[in-house]
């Protein structure tokens, strides 16, 4: 069962009893697995959403089998994902895929479907178009599916595409640099690039400022995914400096390495951050201690954890320890799904945060995860 509460309280976030997670729900007697959606409206009201495992549209093709979906679709054809974000949005128009629409607190209205259901609605719409027994035409869906035809060729999307081939080659990301000048320019260039940082705009400049005015020379970084945050980083590191980037999978090796500049050292290296001799080698990387630690690899209270445990007394005095993921998600504040992801790292925020000067960039309080938290370490 979900419910759906109208107008809450003034002040309703800082209100602990509309803040539903397990502790409340157990206090107010609600079984666990419910859930409480705010919508805002006249009157007071507790309704249910008749959904079993609500999730937003995009998410929801997330959280599902994709190559199942795309096999309902066609399965000799590459099926993007947004291609099958809009397929399952046609569905929802039709009907086929069973709906609750809610507002956060944020004013964002967002359409919620079952997990539990969607694939078989998804595929018994597939079905019917096919068979010509809905409305929508076969030629929309194939048209929705063709790769190439999905995406409408505009003035815009060609110079994205340019861009994006552009930093995937050293020497056209080189000259592309040339037209940027700010930090700002930098970020925009990463976000347009094949390596975009899973960050959000105005918390990575905070992020880079205080980075940019502190110069360190010694950067180690757990957690490179795409490689956006450590080509942003040493743009605003020290011209010499040394840069180690850890992660389970790195995608592609020569293309980070060439982010560091002329005098700079940078390694990526692949495997976990939690492994005794990953620990002992990170060590050795860094013989004279680490000026900035940011960590955004294992969101899970242990991982993140364990990660401050082994790395930060490799931070030197007047060094910096940068965590993303300071704010809670959606999933951990309301019990909803709706993309963002900061598993235990805001608690682990909380329990830290308060034996450093500390600074938190957090482009909105109630936002879906992200934030990043910066502790000075050391007297200075
Ligand atoms: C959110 S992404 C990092 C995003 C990146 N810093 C950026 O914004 O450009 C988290 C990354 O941590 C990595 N990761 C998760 N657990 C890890 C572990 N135990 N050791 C190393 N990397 C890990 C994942 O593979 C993933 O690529």
């Amino acid at each position: 069962m979900w419910l759906v509460a109208e107008r809450p309280p003034r002040d309703w976030c800082k209100d602990p009893a509309w803040q539903l997670n397990e502790r409340t729900a157990k206090s107010k007697q609600i079984p666990f697995a419910t859930g409480v959606i705010l919508v805002s409206g006249p009157v007071y009201q507790l309704w249910e959403i008749p959904l079993q495992r609500p999730s937003v549209v995009p998410s929801a093709v997330d959280s599902v089998d994709q190559s199942l979906l795309r096999s309902f679709l066609d399965p000799s054809e590459k099926v993007s994902k947004a291609a099958l974000v809009c397929v399952a949005e046609l569905a929802i128009d039709s009907g086929a895929v069973k709906t609750a629409d809610a507002c956060l607190p944020s004013g964002t209205i967002l359409t919620f479907v079952d997990l539990a259901t969607f694939p078989r609605e998804f595929e018994q719409f597939v079905a019917a178009v096919k068979q010509n027994k809905l409305d929508t035409t076969e030629a929309d869906v194939v048209r929705l599916i063709g790769h190439k035809k999905f995406r409408s060729p505009s003035l815009k999307a060609a110079l994205r595409a340019m861009i994006r081939w552009g930093t995937s080659r050293d020497r056209t990301l080189r000259w592309l640099e040339k037209l940027c000048f700010k930090p700002t320019d930098f970020i925009r260039l990463a976000r347009h690039s094949v390596f975009p940082p899973v960050q959000i705009h105005e918390e990575i400049r905070g992020l880079l400022g205080v980075v940019a005015s502190a110069r360190p020379k010694e950067i180690l970084e757990i957690g490179t995914s795409m490689g956006g945050t450590l080509y942003l980083l040493t743009k605003a590191a020290d011209e010499a400096a040394n840069l180690v980037s850890v992660d389970l999978h790195i995608a592609d090796e020569t293309l980070f390495s060439s982010f560091g500049r002329k005098r700079q050292h940078l390694h990526v290296v692949q495997g976990n951050s939690r492994d005794s001799k990953m620990i002992e080698s990170t060590n050795k990387r860094f013989p004279s201690g680490v000026d900035l630690l940011f960590l955004d690899g294992d969101h899970s209270y242990d991982g993140v954890k364990s990660d401050f445990l082994n790395y930060s007394p490799l931070v030197r005095d007047g060094g910096l320890i940068a965590f993303h993921d300071i704010v809670e998600d959606n999933e951990t504040r309301y019990g909803v799904v709706t993309g963002g992801w900061s598993g235990g790292v805001p608690r682990f925020w909380k329990e830290i945060k308060s034996d450093y000067r500390h600074v938190e960039f957090v482009r909105s309080p109630d936002q879906d995860g992200h934030g990043i938290g910066v502790l000075f370490v050391g007297s200075s």
